[in-house]
């Protein structure tokens, strides 16, 4: 069945839900970097990085942290609750790599003595600028309350997922969240999956995640299908 598309972007698309509330993401194949310039038909993407984000939102919502998942439908399609999403993404950091490397010339890999948390802006026009608090209340973004609230669940997620994932021996570098508005509360939106952060095996720091793609490392899915395997087998 292929209902009509109300957005698409570049992993996925999003149809209407089966009510006003409620919203239809499907997960595609598509692999995309450096926004879009990269661009590649991974088969089997789209099912690994639902498995992962559904099994991540579901241990998420069992420790206090509401998302915006619904239920399963499918393999690549999940119902969510239809949330005005925040158009800032919350980047939070353990380990130095990828942009905060390169910007700040800390070499990748290296221990950050306290998780860091920074804010892009969402626009691909833009390529997603790093945007500052200041910044965001000033154009009216999101309000400085909004501001502390993803802040402070961007933590707790971390110490759950940081938590979650090196019992699965794998690193948690660092990841994206966005958030949205829901019924007046923030909640957890988007994915959670090796797209949206990196994932290091702790033992031999193996990138197991959209690294690489990104820089053509090659067996892209195998890394995420151990992913999901190590996962399953803790949660
Ligand atoms: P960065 O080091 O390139 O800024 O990426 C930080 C984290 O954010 C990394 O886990 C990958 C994730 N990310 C996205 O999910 N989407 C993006 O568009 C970018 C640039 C990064
Ligand atoms: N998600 C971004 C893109 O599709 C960038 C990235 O993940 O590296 O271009």
């Amino acid at each position: 069945m292929t209902d009509s598309i109300l957005y698409e972007g570049k992993s996925k698309y999003i149809c209407a839900g089966k009510d006003e509330y409620s919203l239809v993401i499907h997960y595609k194949d598509t692999a995309t970097a450096f926004n879009g310039e990269k661009k590649e038909e991974l088969s089997g993407k789209g099912r690994l990085n639902a498995a992962i984000s559904n099994l991540i939102y579901k241990f998420l919502e069992k420790n206090g942290i509401e998302t915006h998942l619904i239920n399963v439908i499918d393999n690549t399609s999940i119902l969510v609750k239809k949330a005005e999403i925040v158009q800032v993404e919350v980047i939070v950091r353990n380990t130095a790599a990828g942009s905060f490397s390169k910007k700040y010339g800390v070499d990748e890999g290296t221990a950050l003595s306290n998780p860091t948390i920074e804010f892009s802006l969402k626009s691909d026009e833009l390529g997603d600028p790093m945007i500052n608090a200041s910044h965001i209340t000033a154009v009216g973004i999101a309000s400085c309350s909004e501001l502390d609230e993803m802040a402070r669940q961007s933590l707790i997620i971390n110490e759950l997922l940081s938590g979650l994932f090196i019992k699965a021996g794998i690193s948690l570098i660092d990841f994206k969240l966005e958030f949205g508005r829901y019924d007046g509360r923030l909640i957890l939106c988007d994915e959670i999956s090796p797209d949206s952060c990196r994932l290091w095996d702790t033992g031999t720091e193996e990138k197991l995640d959209k690294d690489r793609f990104r820089r053509d490392l090659g067996n892209v899915l195998e890394g995420y299908r151990e992913v999901l395997r190590r996962l399953e087998s803790v949660c």
